[in-house]
């Protein structure tokens, strides 16, 4: 596989096309375009022939890591496998070519999707509706946060300025909350690594707006006590909100509107197997309880015998939180895995996910060190520490490892609540033997850091790009060339 860039692959005079000859008068440039906007030299763009684009471009695809290349067990994010049926009804031109603004008769089929997505998505989660207009999983969140908002202003309770959140949250919790003009709380774990029942009843008071929670938690496990904690936060005058980020593990088994809760988002991106790419524009629907109904974002999405429509007269809602109705290449998608799974399929799902994640957990568990030894659900933590201790190897030494077995790896450092954490989620599409080979080489990773240490610590070293400096990656990626 070549190392150059195209600018180094560029050789003066080279094409890559062929015009017709011209069959009309040239017209000189000068009268077509004001002499202004003229450049004076030639750009520099790279010159190569057509070959030369398509191995450039084919092998810097195949450098490109994604669940249809492998093994890719990141934990809490469930990069799950999406159908490729998925992507053929998501391409039918009655979608792709329609117009935001076509009236509402031409888009009957279109309509009657969002409505039906709607329906599905309020029966899984025990919900009573919702809307599509979020973006993502924090979008989500913060439509949530100014639902609560909304709905205490209506009860002219000026005093509920505090959100209740779990040391295992997702950052976005916290950040959502923050940015929607909320104080946030932190509620601790207890031994088990559920949310603390004790500092949940020293934290309610009639300051507290409500709690956001995931269940499972981020650390894969049910919050068994969510009945007493949801009767705790209502009684205390709060709502509560669900992360769906874990809805894959409880589809069809138990539902957020059944635990009690009154907003939830749902991560289509993850639970519902629709693209993931660079962390959106995905989609993340939100359901509420009957006491949040009212302030849902307008357009909501109505029925009237066989007719569709956009229903705009919400005297009471939030506002929009989308310039149109939500993604809507991604709902198609979602909603072709919905009727494609049906209600069987879709708990199937959640069953292999959890006996996936509770197989590798178990594989692997006598090796490494198993923070919470228990069933859990979709996902698990483990953690380096003892490793870090004894041999030097970190959780990154052992995700960098990983890329060499042509593996993505897990999430490293997430939750924050478990020293040297590696968050594995093995999703349920794997197969035994997959997971197998992901067992095989964390084991041989283990044997690795016992014995040849600093192999790890240069690790990767069959990747195209080796071990880059996390930060400087991040934060000031070099993605332009510049000539010399
Ligand atoms: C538990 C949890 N909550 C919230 C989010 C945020 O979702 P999104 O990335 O769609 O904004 C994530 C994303 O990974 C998550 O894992």
């Amino acid at each position: 596989m070549s190392n150059k860039l195209i600018f180094e692959l560029s050789s003066d005079g080279r094409t890559g096309y062929r015009f017709p000859d011209l069959d009309v008068p040239a017209a000189p440039l000068e009268e077509s375009v004001s002499t202004s906007l003229l450049r004076n030299s030639k750009p520099e763009l790279p010159e190569v022939s057509e070959v030369d684009i398509i191995r450039h471009y084919t092998s810097l695809a195949k450098r490109n890591f994604g669940v249809d290349a492998g093994f890719y067990p990141l934990g809490s994010c469930t990069m799950k496998y999406n159908p490729k049926i998925n992507e053929d009804v998501g391409g039918f031109s009655g979608f792709t070519s329609i117009h935001p603004l076509q009236s509402e008769e031409s888009v009957q089929g279109y309509l009657e999707m969002l409505y039906e997505t709607i329906k599905s998505l309020s029966e899984i989660t025990g919900m009573k509706w919702g809307t599509l207009q979020p973006y993502a999983g924090a979008h989500g969140e913060f439509t949530g946060m100014k639902l609560f908002k909304s709905y205490f202003k209506k009860k002219g309770d000026k005093k509920r300025t505090k959100i209740l959140v779990p040391t295992s949250a997702h950052g976005t919790n916290p950040a959502s909350a923050r940015i929607s003009g909320f104080q946030v709380e932190e509620i601790t774990a207890d031994e088990r690594g559920l949310v603390s029942i004790e500092n949940l009843k020293e934290h309610l008071s009639d300051e507290v707006a409500g709690i956001m929670l995931t269940n499972p938690n981020t650390l894969g496990l049910f919050e068994k006590d969510i009945i007493e904690i949801a009767r705790l936060v209502h009684e205390a005058g709060g709502l509560l909100y669900y992360d769906g980020a874990n809805m894959n593990a409880i589809m069809g088994k138990v539902r957020p509107g059944d635990m009690g809760f009154d907003v939830i988002h749902l991560n289509l991106h993850k639970t519902m197997s629709t693209p993931h790419g660079g962390g959106g524009p995905g989609a993340g629907p939100v359901f509420v309880s009957d006491r949040l109904i009212d302030f849902l974002p307008a357009p909501d999405v109505g029925k009237d015998g066989d007719r569709y429509y956009f229903d705009y007269d919400k005297p009471h809602t939030m506002g929009r939180v989308s310039g149109f109705y939500g993604n809507m290449a991604v709902l198609v998608r979602a909603y072709t895995y919905i009727i494609t799974m049906g209600s069987d399929g879709l708990q199937k799902a959640s069953e292999y996910a959890v006996l996936n994640a509770n197989y590798l957990k178990e594989k692997l568990k006598t090796t490494y060190h198993l923070y919470y030894d228990t069933v859990c659900m979709h996902e698990f933590v483990l953690s380096a520490k003892k490793m870090k201790e004894e041999f030097g190897i970190s959780a990154l030494d052992i995700a960098k490892g990983l890329l060499d077995y042509g593996v993505h790896p897990p999430t490293i450092y997430f939750p924050l609540i478990v020293p040297e954490a590696m968050m594995i989620e093995p999703t349920e599409t794997e197969s035994k033997e997959t997971l197998d080979s992901f067992v095989d080489a964390m084991l041989e990773i283990y044997k690795t850091a016992k014995e040849n240490p600093e192999i790890l610590h240069e690790a990767p070293l069959n990747t195209a790009v080796r071990r880059v400096d996390e930060v400087l990656a991040a934060k000031h990626p070099i993605l332009k060339w510049k000539p010399e």
